[in-house]
């Protein structure tokens, strides 16, 4: 394989060492809301093995400075890596947003975010003109959203919202508790009156609210979330890599937790939709070990 002939754009950097199609995939997020993505690759691509990092001792990024969410996406990766994985997907939108260009820089393996598959995925209808994001404050502070949106089309106007207390509301599982309802609509009132056509959901925890958007939004507005639209690009750029699993076996799931508590594991069942089997203590800072 001629790693040459792989665009830096699309996370390859020229190098020696060539993946293996039958190396797991690497997911990591700041917890386990990236698990909505894994779900959403479960579905479209059985047959690939999944290694997916939680830093959920360290969680949440949203509020962190840029530096300290680039050094955690840098230990989070190193970890993938050296378990060796053959791509990696940052399942987080706040490190997409922060770190993605620095670990493109630094790793010699293709490095998918949540952002480009997103704005792809907004913009495939020629119609959209006033797109509003919501996310956690990092990501909206980040502006990598409103940057990718305006360099792939000019003319649109985009507002983001920062709505920093849908993670905490998501993770005490009250997506049908009236309160959730209340700050939504503080939220989403001030994009609904902007006349948005477009809504995205820019953070991987957020796919679990889209009944709830559903209910609260005008139906004409177009929800796009990180999750089905981060699968897609994978499956692409998989087959445009021939990094595609071979269908031989069913793909397996192994997740690893900087911190493990019960909460996590109900949280990780519920992103999943299922049992997410036996779950490992990882150790992330140079040591790169599981405990247990
Ligand atoms: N999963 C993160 C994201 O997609 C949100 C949670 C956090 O703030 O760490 O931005």
């Amino acid at each position: 394989m001629n790693l040459a002939a792989f665009p830096l754009a699309r996370g390859w950097r020229t190098g020696t060492i060539a993946p293996v199609k039958s190396a797991p995939l690497g997911f990591f997020d700041s917890g386990v809301g990236g698990l909505t993505v894994v779900r959403a690759v479960q579905e479209l691509l059985p047959h690939e093995d999944i290694l997916y990092l939680g830093d959920t001792a360290r969680l949440p990024y949203g509020s962190k400075s840029p530096e300290t969410i680039r050094q955690f996406a840098d230990e989070d990766t190193q970890f993938l890596v050296s378990r060796g994985v053959k791509a990696i997907v940052v399942a987080c939108n706040t490190a997409t947003a922060h770190a993605l260009p620095s670990l493109r820089e630094k790793y010699r393996l293709p490095i998918i975010g949540v952002i480009e598959p997103g704005v792809d995925a907004a913009l495939e209808n020629p119609q959209v003109e006033r797109i509003g994001i919501i996310a956690t404050r990092g990501t909206i502070r980040s502006h990598a959203y409103q940057h990718a949106l305006a360099l792939r089309r000019t003319g649109l106007i985009i507002h983001g919202q920062a709505t920093p207390l849908l993670v905490p509301l998501i993770e005490e599982n009250w997506m049908d508790h009236p309160a959730t309802s209340v700050v939504l609509k503080e939220y989403l009132d001030p994009l609904v009156e902007k006349g948005i056509d477009t809504l995205m959901l820019a953070c991987t925890h957020y796919p679990l609210l889209i009944p709830v958007l559903r209910d609260l939004l005008p139906p004409e507005v177009r929800l796009v979330d990180s999750a089905t639209t981060c699968a897609e690009h994978l499956r692409r750029e998989l087959v445009r890599l021939d990094l595609l699993a071979a269908g031989d076996h069913d793909g397996t799931l192994e997740v690893h937790l900087t911190d493990l508590s019960d909460e996590f594991e109900t949280l990780a069942r519920r992103f999943l939709k299922r049992a997410p089997g036996r779950i490992h203590r990882a150790v992330l800072g140079g040591h790169n070990k599981v405990l247990s």
